[in-house]
């Protein structure tokens, strides 16, 4: 069993520099394989995730070079093969790899994702985009097949605006033959980043940024050094850490200009924050300000990933504060392990109502899932006495350093244990 051991309340104080995101860099990981060639990522995260999707690229006979934080991927002479179910099972995300594969190998076989503790997380959207693009798709034994010697470009329109079936589209699109029109597409700077990297290596992505994309096909794509952008939900996780514990941080690269909702919401709850030399400065000695009222929603919206962390914070404010959850129905998970160190709150379907204590106590937790884990780390930070948050090993699949990042802030925090825990 691997756990997190925090010693609760002590104000964090202290800089550090911001990771690379996780959810920017998995889909660029993806768009490695369109291209018989040679990919290099500067500043890419060394999480789970990512080793899992390496791991997916390698049993396409990729190779794959770590030098520091820079990633090296040589796509030029890659098999086709099934996505190994392990992986497939491990990190719901690998259905991504879908239009890649078909744009490089013709077809793809992969594992069927399932549903995951924060939702359902149905994949319709993704399978019907595929199949607008010429793919033909079937299902059996827990596997997706599919196939399509040469995608089409075609018009598809999102009924709804979902982050992976919009990058999922990207990439199959990319390299389809003609133009492919898409409307409704999700605005999430991981979107963005992805059609930048993309055209950055010669696609042709027109409207980035917006809800309609035009993207014209083109045969190839070339070699390519790119930057993965800082992490926004792990800078906003640390900033909550600061928060519950009314500390005063510097976050350097934090991506600022994506984290306008969360910063509005910081401020509303009492942190004071400026951009100073490139540095988010964070002051929360005046955080404990309920919040009436957040909803989650697609970016720029809340995020919710964020959700979690936030209400570690709100539970040691004064007050009253409610929060509507309104993308991933699994996200109240948390609420049980908060409830063992005396947060109130209560919730009814997207609903909760977290009713401020003057202090939580530690406690012995479990982490269910990323976020959710992260989010039993700040309350630890904030919470008298000593915290035990195990399972971490979910955690660690986004961050990539959290006890060492903590640490730095004068948290007293440190990993103990080892064992492989997927999720
Ligand atoms: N949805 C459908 N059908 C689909 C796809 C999605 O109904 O075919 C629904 C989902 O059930 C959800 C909504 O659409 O209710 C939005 O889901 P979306 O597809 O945008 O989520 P995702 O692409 O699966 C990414 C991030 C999540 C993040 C969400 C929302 C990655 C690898 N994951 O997931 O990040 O919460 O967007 O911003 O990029 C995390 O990092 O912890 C994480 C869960």
């Amino acid at each position: 069993m691997s756990y997190i051991r925090i010693y609760g309340g002590k104000p964090l104080s202290g800089c550090l520099k911001m990771q690379g995101s996780k959810n920017a860099a998995l889909p660029i990981l993806a768009a490695a394989i369109l291209h018989p060639g040679k990919t290099i990522l500067h500043n890419c995260p060394r999480i789970r995730d990512v080793n899992y999707m390496l791991e997916i690229l390698k049993s396409f006979q990729a190779k794959i070079d770590w030098e520091g934080d820079t990633l090296v991927i040589d796509c030029t002479h890659l098999k086709f093969s099934a996505v190994p179910s392990v992986y497939g099972h491990q990190m719901r995300s690998s259905i991504i790899l879908f239009g890649a594969m078909l744009g490089r190998f013709g077809r793809a076989i992969l594992p069927q994702p399932g549903g995951c503790i924060i939702g359902e997380r149905p994949i319709n959207m993704h399978l019907d985009v595929l199949h607008a693009l010429g793919a033909e798709i079937g299902e059996r034994d827990g596997f997706l097949y599919g196939v399509c010697p040469l995608l089409k470009g075609n018009d598809f329109c999102f009924l709804k605006s979902s982050v992976g079936a919009t990058q999922q589209a990207i990439l199959a699109a990319v390299k389809a033959e003609g133009v492919t029109r898409l409307y409704g597409c999700a605005r999430e700077p991981e979107v963005v980043h992805l059609a930048r990297h993309l055209n950055s290596r010669g696609a042709d992505i027109r409207g980035i940024g917006s809800r309609d994309l035009e993207i014209h096909g083109v045969e190839q794509l070339c070699d390519v050094q790119d930057q993965i952008p800082p992490d926004r939900i792990v800078a906003g996780t640390y900033l909550c850490a600061c928060a519950a514990t009314r500390g005063q941080i510097q976050l350097e690269d934090a991506p600022v200009e994506e984290m306008q909702s969360f910063l509005q919401v910081y401020h509303k709850i009492g942190g004071q924050y400026e951009v100073k030399s490139g540095k988010l400065v964070a002051d929360s000695r005046r955080v404990g300000l309920p919040l009436p009222f957040v909803r989650t929603e697609v970016y720029p919206g809340f995020p919710t990933d964020l959700q979690s962390p936030l209400m570690a914070v709100l539970a040691l404010s004064k007050g009253t504060s409610h929060i509507r959850e309104t993308i991933f129905e699994g996200r109240y998970r948390i609420v049980s392990e908060l409830r063992k160190m005396g947060a109130q709150i209560e919730v009814s379907g997207q609903d909760a109502w977290i009713h401020g204590v003057d202090a939580l106590r530690g406690g012995r937790l479990q982490a269910k899932e990323l976020r959710g884990g992260a989010a039993l780390v700040v309350a630890g930070l904030a919470a008298q006495g000593e915290t035990l948050v195990e399972d971490c090993g979910y955690i660690e699949r986004g961050y990539e350093h959290i006890c060492e990042d903590l640490q730095a802030l004068g948290g007293n925090i440190c990993r103990e244990a080892d064992n492989d825990i997927g999720g």
